[in-house]
C-alpha cells in the first residue's frame, strides 16, 4: 500500500509569499497543529527565554515548526523553514526532513538569493520541486520570462501546468491548462470563490501565450519530477486564493509519498517494520528555568505507538517514549500513532541530538544529515575569565543543538565559532546569558570559512606539520581547515590533491 503522507516544505526568499500561501493551504486542510502553539501553552508561554524575545521583536520564527493538515484522505506534513533573510543550519537540516519542497517565486522578482541557496540544498537530495509563481494579481515580468529564468539559472526543466490570464490591473484569473478552466476573481475584494469559468473567453494574446507555451515547454514527466529534473510550474496568487486549489492537488497527486533514506550502505524503506527515524531538529527550552528541549523525529519506517522504547544512536540505551508530541492529530487531542513521513516531538534534557537515529533495534545508522561549512566565523570572547568550563559548556551544548558548530584551534586558546546566517550569533550570546549566565562577546576572526580535512592519516599527519596555525578541531575532535579566503581553500587542495577539503560533514 503506498503512504497517504506528503511530507513538504516550502521554499523561497523572504516576502515572496511563504506564510500567506501556508495560510492559504492550511485552510484548505482545515484543522491546524502548529507545533509552537502546542508548546506555548501554559507555563512556558509565561516565561520565555531570551532568544524568543529576538524572534518577537524581529517579528521571525527562528525555529522551524510542523503543521499537519488533511484533505481527501491525504495527510499532509508542512515542515516550516525559517522565513528570514538570515538562515541557519536549521533550514538546511528541515529540508533532509521533507520528500518534496514547494518553491515560492514573487511573480515580480523571479528567482532571488534565498530561493537559489535552498534550491540548491534540496538539488543535492534530488528533492523534487513544484514551483509556484506568487502575485499574478499584480503586475509582474512577463511569464515566459520567468519561466526561461527558472529553467536557465537553477538549470531545471519547467512544465507550465496553467496560465495567468493578464497580470496587474489586468489580472482576470488563472487558466488551468488540465481542465482547460479559468478561475476568476469575484465579489468586493475579488477573491476566489471556488467556481471555475468553463466559458474561457481569453483575450486574443493570452490565448496565444498560452498556446505556445504548452508545446514550447516540455510536457510534465512524473519520473523527471520525481528525480529533481523537471519542475512543475503552477501560477496563482496566495492572497486571493487562485491556484491554491491547483497547488495542493498535485501535491496529493504527484508528490512522492515517504522515501527510502540512506543509512550507510543501506536505504530504509517505510515498510520495514522495525520504527526507525531520525532527529533533524532540536528545539530548546522556551523556559530558561528549564533544561527541556523537543527533539524533532522524522519517522522513516514502522509504526511508532506511544510509550514505545527506542534506542537513540548517541546514547546506545533504550528510552520509553511516553509522551511524543504528535503534529498530526485532526484535533488537539493526543494520538496514539505515528507513522513513516510523520514528525514526532520527543521532550528531552539533551540526550537527544541532530542526526541520532532512533530505532527499536539500534542497528540503523542514518547517513546524509550534513554539518555545513559556516560562512561566518567569529573568535569568542569571555568577559568573566573563571567562566571558562561554563563556556566550554554551553558552546558544546549550542553545537549539539546545531545553534551554531564550534572549533578550538590547534594554536592559541581563543574558541572560534561559526555560524551560516548572522542571526544564530544573537541567538547565541542571548542564550550564553539567559541560561549559561554567560557573559559574552564576539570579534572578528581571520578566517572567513571551514574544511573538514580528510585522507590517510598520513597525508593528514603531514598537513598537520605545516598548517598547525590554520588547524582546529571541531566539537567531535575532527580536523578542520580555517581558511582565509575561498581562494585558501582553493590553494591547499591544489596543493595537496590527496587530502579531501570537504564543506560539509555527515554528522
Ligand atoms: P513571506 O512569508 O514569504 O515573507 O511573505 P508573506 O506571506 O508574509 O507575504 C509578503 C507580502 O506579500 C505581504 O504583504 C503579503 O500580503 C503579500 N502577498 C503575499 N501573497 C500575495 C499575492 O498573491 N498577491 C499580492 N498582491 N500580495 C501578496 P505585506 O505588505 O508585507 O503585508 P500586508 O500589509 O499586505 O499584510
Amino acid at each position: 500500500m503506498t503512504s497517504n503522507r506528503r511530507t513538504f516544505a516550502i521554499i523561497s526568499h523572504p516576502d515572496a509569499g511563504k506564510t500567506t500561501l501556508t495560510e492559504k493551504l492550511l485552510l484548505q486542510g482545515g484543522a491546524i497543529h502548529l507545533a509552537g502553539e502546542v508548546k506555548a501553552r501554559g507555563q512556558a508561554r509565561r516565561a520565555r527565554s531570551d532568544w524568543m524575545k529576538i524572534e518577537q521583536q524581529r517579528g521571525i520564527s527562528v525555529t522551524s515548526s510542523v503543521m499537519t493538515f488533511e484533505r481527501n484522505g491525504v495527510t499532509f506534513n508542512l515542515l516550516d523553514t525559517p522565513g528570514h533573510e538570515d538562515f541557519s543550519e536549521d533550514t538546511y537540516r528541515t529540508l533532509t526532513a521533507v520528500d518534496s519542497a514547494i518553491m515560492v517565486i514573487d511573480a515580480a522578482k523571479g528567482i532571488e538569493p534565498q530561493t537559489r541557496k535552498l534550491f540548491e540544498v534540496c538539488r543535492l537530495r534530488s528533492v523534487p520541486i513544484i514551483t509556484f509563481i506568487n502575485k499574478v494579481d499584480r503586475e509582474g515580468r512577463p511569464t515566459f520570462e520567468l519561466l526561461d529564468e527558472v529553467a536557465d539559472m537553477l538549470a531545471l526543466d519547467v512544465s507550465p501546468q496553467g496560465w495567468p490570464v493578464g497580470m496587474g490591473g489586468q489580472f482576470q484569473g488563472v487558466l488551468d491548462f488540465a481542465s482547460n478552466t479559468v478561475s476568476r476573481p469575484e465579489g468586493p475584494s475579488r477573491e476566489f470563490l471556488g467556481k471555475r469559468d468553463e466559458n474561457l473567453d481569453l483575450p486574443e494574446d493570452i490565448a496565444e501565450e498560452a498556446e505556445l507555451a504548452q508545446v514550447g515547454y516540455p510536457e510534465f514527466d512524473l519520473e523527471a519530477y520525481r528525480n529533481g529534473d523537471l519542475t512543475p510550474v503552477y501560477f496563482g496568487s496566495a492572497l486571493k486564493n487562485f491556484g491554491v486549489t491547483e497547488l495542493i492537488e498535485a501535491i496529493a497527486e504527484i508528490a512522492p509519498p515517504p522515501r527510502p533514506q540512506p543509512a550507510g550502505e543501506e536505504e530504509i524503506t517505510p515498510e520495514r517494520d522495525e520504527v526507525s527515524g531520525f532527529i533533524f531538529k532540536v528545539q530548546a527550552n522556551m523556559d530558561p528555568q528549564h533544561r527541556d528541549r523537543i527533539a524533532f523525529m522524522r519517522m522513516v519506517s514502522g509504526t511508532f505507538k506511544r510509550g514505545m522504547k527506542l534506542t537513540p544512536s548517541g546514547l546506545g540505551k533504550p528510552i520509553a517514549i511516553h509522551s511524543p508530541i504528535m503534529f498530526f492529530a485532526q484535533d488537539r487531542e493526543i494520538a496514539d500513532t505515528a507513522e513513516a513521513g510523520d514528525i514526532i516531538g520527543i521532550p528531552n534534557h539533551g540526550t537527544l541530538r541532530v542526526g541520532d537515529t532512533l530505532s527499536e533495534k539500534n542497528q540503523i545508522r542514518f547517513t546524509g544529515l550534513p554539518n555545513f561549512a559556516p560562512e561566518i566565523l567569529r573568535r569568542v570572547q569571555l568577559r568573566d575569565p573563571t567562566k571558562t568550563k561554563q563556556l566550554r559548556k554551553a558552546l558544546d551544548d549550542l553545537s549539539e543543538e546545531g545553534v551554531i558548530q564550534v572549533f578550538y584551534p590547534e594554536i592559541g586558546a581563543q574558541w572560534i565559532i561559526g555560524v551560516v546566517g548572522q542571526l544564530q550569533l544573537e541567538v547565541l550570546i542571548a542564550r550564553l546569558e539567559a541560561e549559561y549566565k554567560v557573559e559574552a562577546g564576539l570579534e572578528a576572526s581571520p578566517f572567513s570559512t571551514a574544511r573538514w580535512i580528510s585522507g590517510s592519516a598520513e597525508d593528514v599527519q603531514t598537513f598537520e606539520q605545516f598548517n598547525r596555525a590554520n588547524l582546529a578541531k571541531d566539537r567531535e575532535g575532527d580536523w578542520v581547515f580555517m581558511a582565509k579566503s575561498p581562494w585558501d581553500v582553493n590553494y591547499q587542495q591544489e596543493k595537496n590533491p590527496s587530502l579531501t577539503f570537504s564543506a560539509t560533514k555527515e554528522r
